[in-house]
């Protein structure tokens, strides 16, 4: 098993490539199950969660493949095998995304219900409620959702959740209607922009999807796709965690190909607790040199401070001048990097879904656990800024997200190494 080991207190200076974002890399994946010919990705990033979705769809007869430069060409071999199973779907949750797909293109769909993980439960109810509505029958037969459609036709489909809205499930749906008949309508839908990039890569195909980025979503059936090139957007993330971890280390960073335009609630927050955040010629550029202010948050759904961000930004408000407070509002038991940084000198409290962050002068170095790929990108975080050494086992879960974490932090200072066991 391999770890990390970061000795703490370099000044992050330079830049940083930011690449393909993995939530929208996912979904167009599974959406070549939909194509009739070959699709082009380009800005495919190198993870292990890319690896997973390609293993899936090989197993579902798609041939996937991706080159030294995140070029992936993937083209339908063999439509028999509709089934997602629990060994694939139990190691990576967007394993899902390939239900609306096959369902609408194979007309039957058997995807292993995803269990708990790290982050919570991860219910599919809306995903299941959308594509009924498009006029599938569904059965639970021993944990696995199995979904079946002679045809499916167009409808209004309501999808909001006791959470909001839900990402992947505005994915299965839209990527569905675009093969039912006629018209769909969604409201409610995620407004991310890796949905707003899933539905430009099926117009793209052929689809014919308006709306897109707004709650409501238009979808009008065509006969069907053909495969197109696209590339895939850049991962706000990933963006995100960089320019924390510029900040955090008091350093002057340049977070090139990131889009400003997708992280706006983030910039906001960091602007208050005193970031200094600018438009750059490629990207973003972020700089701080004083202590931090504190501030509260609320995780939402886009265009709300991603969930994908909230441990991130936790680490860096230890270290703010006074107390802070997060509410995690999409996923309210996403906090097992409290314990962890608590290990690592920080003063965190947990009240329900809120975490009450009492500012601290330094955060030492620590032996801590990775969990959810991100909690486990704020423990590096944490170990940039630390006094000391800090080593993070279970190194695994950041790969998922995180491409050559190791590289492009050292690439700009860090003091930063992957070792093994
Ligand atoms: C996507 O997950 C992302 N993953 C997650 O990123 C991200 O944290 C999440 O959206 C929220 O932004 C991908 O895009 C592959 P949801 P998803 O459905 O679609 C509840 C990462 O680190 N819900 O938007 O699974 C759910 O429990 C990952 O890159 C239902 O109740 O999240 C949650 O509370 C982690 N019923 C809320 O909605 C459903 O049928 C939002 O979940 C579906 C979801």
């Amino acid at each position: 098993m391999e770890f990390l080991e970061i000795v703490g207190g370099a000044r992050l200076k330079g830049t940083i490539d930011i690449s393909g974002a993995k939530n929208a890399a996912l979904p167009i994946m599974a959406a070549s199950i939909l194509v009739d010919g070959e699709t082009t990705l380009h800005n495919v990033p190198d993870l292990a969660d890319v690896r997973q979705m390609q293993l899936l769809l090989t197993r579902l007869g798609v041939k996937a493949e991706r080159d030294d430069e995140g070029v992936m060409r993937l083209c339908v071999k063999d439509e028999m095998n509709v089934c997602a199973e629990y060994n694939l779907v139990n190691k990576m949750r967007a394993s899902v995304c390939v239900m609306g797909p096959l369902l609408a293109k194979r007309k039957r769909a058997q995807v292993s219900m995803p269990g708990g993980c790290a982050i919570g439960d991860r219910p599919i109810d809306l995903h299941v409620r959308g594509l009924e509505g498009l006029g599938a029958d569904h059965d639970l037969v021993n944990g696995d959702v199995i979904l079946r459609a002679k045809k499916l036709t167009g409808t209004d489909i309501f999808l909001g959740g006791p959470f909001g809205s839900s990402v992947t499930a505005t994915a299965n749906v839209m990527m569905a209607a675009t093969l039912a008949t006629g018209r769909t309508v969604i409201d409610s839908a995620a407004c991310e922009p890796e949905i707003v990039d899933l539905a430009a890569f099926l117009n793209a195909c052929g689809a014919r999807i308006s709306g897109q980025g707004t709650p409501q979503i238009v979808i009008e059936g065509v006969e069907s796709l053909t495969g197109t090139e696209h590339s895939i957007v850049a991962d706000r993330i990933e963006a995100g965690t960089y320019m924390i971890a510029a900040a955090i280390t008091n350093g002057d960073v340049e977070v090139r190909n990131a889009r400003i335009d997708h992280l706006q609630a983030v910039v906001d927050r960091l602007r208050r607790v005193g970031v200094i955040i600018e438009r750059a010629e490629q990207g973003i550029s972020v700089s701080s040199s004083r202590r931090l202010e504190p501030v509260q948050a609320t995780t939402q759904p886009y265009p709300g401070f991603p969930t994908d961000l909230q441990a991130q930004l936790m680490v860096l408000l230890c270290l703010a001048d006074g107390n802070s407070m997060i509410t995690e509002k999409v996923f309210p038991d996403r906090f097992l990097h409290v314990g962890e940084l608590n290990r690592m000198g920080a003063m965190l409290r947990k009240e329900g879904p809120t975490v009450i962050i009492e500012g601290v002068k330094r955060l030492v170095g620590a032996q801590v656990m990775a969990s959810d790929l991100r909690a486990s990108a704020a423990l590096v975080l944490g170990g940039l800024v630390a006094k000391g050494t800090t080593r993070i086992h279970r190194v695994y879960h950041i790969d998922r997200g995180y491409e050559q974490i190791e590289k492009k932090l050292a690439g700009v200072g860090a003091n930063i190494r992957r070792l093994q066991e």
